[in-house]
């Protein structure tokens, strides 16, 4: 091969290399952020390391702990099994955007209320778990411990079980969990009544 071959076999290698890095674009608590990231990027690594989101946690970083939860398009996802590119143009809500200003959500005021969490180290992944668990629950969906699954039994009660086994993807490693399934069931009829009294 002369130099001329060489060379022009180099560029078209250059060329044909795929770009390992895009500028996306992610829709987080209602915010746009435009940011670079190599396409390896985690979601939760791109809120954590790239956005200054530090809010949502990483504990185990495979899946396994529910500390890193956030909600997409509505639907709790553990974020460091989602690549940031796989998120574009979906809603991002992690714990920094759920209360409303000042005013904390039910979900955050029965946590506190109640003692739901004792490090706080998982709490931001067990609060967007319960927004999650609250509206499924709601909306009819069935779980593991569901014994009417037919969709005209409706919702079925939302009892301690019910709770255990929607919030079982998030690990509390000090043992909070009497108090969270006591919070998340408070937060429910707040939301369900609509009035912070109904619990008092
Ligand atoms: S850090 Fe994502 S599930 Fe544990
Ligand atoms: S309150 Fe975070 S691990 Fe228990």
């Amino acid at each position: 091969m002369d130099d001329f071959d060489a060379h022009h076999t180099r560029e078209r290698r250059l060329i044909m290399a795929p770009s390992t890095s895009s500028v996306i674009t992610l829709n987080i608590n209602g915010e746009k952020y435009t940011l670079p990231v190599d396409h390896r990027t985690t979601l939760l690594d791109a809120l954590r390391e790239h956005l200054d989101l530090t809010g949502t946690k990483k504990g185990c970083d495979q899946g396994q702990c529910g500390a890193c939860t956030v909600l997409l398009d509505g639907r709790r996802t553990v974020s460091c099994l989602q690549l940031a590119v796989a998120a574009e143009g979906r809603d991002v809500t992690t714990i920094e955007g759920v209360a409303d200003g000042d005013r904390l959500h039910p979900v955050q005021q029965a946590f506190l209320d109640l003692d739901g969490y004792q490090c706080g180290y998982c709490t931001p992944g067990q609060i967007c778990s319960a927004l999650a668990v609250i509206e499924e629950h709601a909306a009819g969906w069935p779980s593991a411990v569901t014994a009417d699954v037919r969709p005209e039994a409706g919702p079925p009660p939302l009892t301690a079980d019910e709770i255990r086994e929607r919030m079982s993807g998030n690990l509390c490693r000090c043992g909070a969990y009497v108090s969270i399934v006591q919070a998340v069931a408070q937060a429910a009829e707040v939301q369900a009544t609509g009035t912070e009294e109904a619990v008092a």
